[in-house]
């Protein structure tokens, strides 16, 4: 196999590519499938202040984690929903099948909520290539449990996505170099997605760099050094896509946020958080999970769909003591509550309003979850998006006077664009609680650089008393 390591120079320090096994390929190539930002949990359970961070660690002996490797913590496992936070394993014979075909075999079936997945990644790298790629000379993206590369039925494995998202982006000639580094622990697996990558054509832009089989809590720190190229600055999304909550512990999870521009993409096993929740040892593996005990408040929830999203919440919690800024988006099939949930966090704002589309796209009717179904039916919900957050948040402005950036900006932070923001300020428009003062004339009712002044009810009503 050809090699082709025009990546960053060598870190010094680092043994050579060469010496790690490494393999750069050739590439140029081509692909093709839920959200809410920062939601808050209740305050009745352990705050963040009496949290403990406890660095990640594991019970020693059999632990809880272990226990649920064996049930399953699967992303293609097929669980029951149920309600309560038993350890029930759903379909307990199809789920040890599913385990043993993922332990025995190189390369296993897709399922719906990979195809969901992979959509998200797709739209995703879209808008952040476009947005990265042509302002930076070069960047990376470390894809931490890159699988094979290709599932038994067809479909593309998730570093397939990335190198043909970015091959196929209409805008690529334009982009700088993109470093795709690949980590896999199982050497079969490696050894498939050589074959995979080497099918795809070359590309001077694209760095492609499988790594030697190693475990992603052992290679961080060596990645983290390759990935920025010995610049801190140099932007890193990181993939960080494991089989079970034991992979990534939150320790990990924050060393990958340490750059100013660091991204993370995190799979969220809110289904099996649900479901093990209160299963008896199982806390310090959550704690390591969450990077301390706020995920208790959770619990308190008792419907599925519901103690899900407030997983997804805790977690977004934690990480906001980081600085960054979040969203997630629910995977589910058709109207069960969400399998998992997919968690951005990123230092950069333009991050967010990258990330609002997505999920908008895939979920135009709440933005925050999306299966198989939705996927197929983008339109469906068109006219209905539910923006009560961002309208209940205007609202709170009353009496003041905003910028259309600082608006544009709070609303992505809701997860919302700025198209939901003009709708809502339409709305509050024609109540008479929102009036464009600046500028006098537009060719649009909010055009950007517009000042917005915001008024109460009671204001109305004096006035037309
Ligand atoms: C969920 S699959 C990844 C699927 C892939 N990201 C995709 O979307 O096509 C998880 C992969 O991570 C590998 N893996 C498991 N534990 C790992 C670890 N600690 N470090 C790196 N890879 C690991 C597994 O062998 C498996 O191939």
């Amino acid at each position: 196999m050809r090699r082709r390591d025009r990546g960053c120079p060598l870190i010094p320090g680092l043994p050579g590519a060469a010496a790690r096994g490494e393999q750069s390929l050739p590439t140029t190539v081509s692909t093709s499938l839920s959200r809410s930002t920062g939601g808050t949990v209740s305050q009745s359970g352990p705050g963040l202040s009496s949290r403990r961070r406890d660095g990640g660690r594991i019970q020693g002996g059999t632990t809880a984690t272990d226990e649920v490797d064996r049930v399953g913590v699967i992303d293609n496992t097929s669980h029951s929903d149920d309600a309560g936070c038993s350890a029930s394993a759903g379909s307990g014979e199809g789920i040890m099948r599913r385990v043993e075909e993922l332990r025995e075999q190189t390369v296993w079936k897709s399922d719906p909520h990979t195809q969901v997945k992979h959509l998200v990644y797709r739209h995703y790298l879209q808008c952040w290539m476009a947005k990265i790629l042509q302002k930076f000379p070069e960047a990376t993206i470390v894809d931490g449990f890159a699988g094979p590369g290709v599932y038994t039925d067809g479909p593309p494995g998730s570093s397939i996505v990335v190198a043909k998202t970015f091959l196929e982006h209409a805008a690529h000639r334009r982009f700088g170099r993109l470093n795709l580094i690949c980590l896999e622990e199982r050497p079969d697996r490696v050894e498939e997605l050589h074959r995979q990558f080497a099918k795809l054509p070359n590309s001077p832009q694209l760095n492609v760099r499988i790594q030697p089989p190693g475990t992603f809590a052992e290679q961080q720190s060596r990645l983290s050094a390759l990935a920025h190229c010995g610049r801190a600055d140099t932007p890193v999304l990181w993939l960080i896509d494991p089989f079970n909550l034991k992979s990534a512990p939150f320790s990990l999870i924050s060393k990958c946020l340490t750059g100013p521009r660091d991204e993370v993409l995190f799979t969220l096993f809110t289904n099996e958080l649900h479901r093990f929740c209160q299963r008896e040892g199982f806390d310090i593996a959550m704690t390591a999970y969450f990077g301390g005990d706020h995920w208790q408040t959770a619990t308190i929830e008792r419907r599925a769909g519901a103690r899900k999203e407030a997983f997804s919440a805790a977690y977004q919690l934690g990480l906001k003591e980081l600085k960054v800024f979040t969203g997630s988006f629910g995977i589910k099939i058709s109207n069960q509550s969400a399998r998992y949930h997919l968690i951005l966090a990123t230092h950069s704002e333009a991050g967010l309003k990258c990330w609002a589309p997505v999920t908008w796209k895939l979920d135009s009717y709440s933005g925050q979850g999306a299966s198989a179904d939705t996927a197929d039916a983008l339109s469906l919900f068109d006219e209905a998006s539910v923006v009560d957050r961002l309208d209940v948040a205007l609202r709170t402005l009353a009496g003041t006077e905003q910028r259309w950036e600082v608006l544009s900006s709070q609303a992505a932070r809701l997860n919302h664009m700025d198209k939901h923001l003009r709708q809502v300020l339409d709305n509050l428009a024609a109540q008479g609680l929102a009036i464009r003062i600046n500028p006098v004339k537009a060719r649009s009712a909010w055009p950007e650089g517009c000042t917005i002044r915001f008024y109460a009810p009671e204001d109305v009503v004096e006035e037309s008393a």
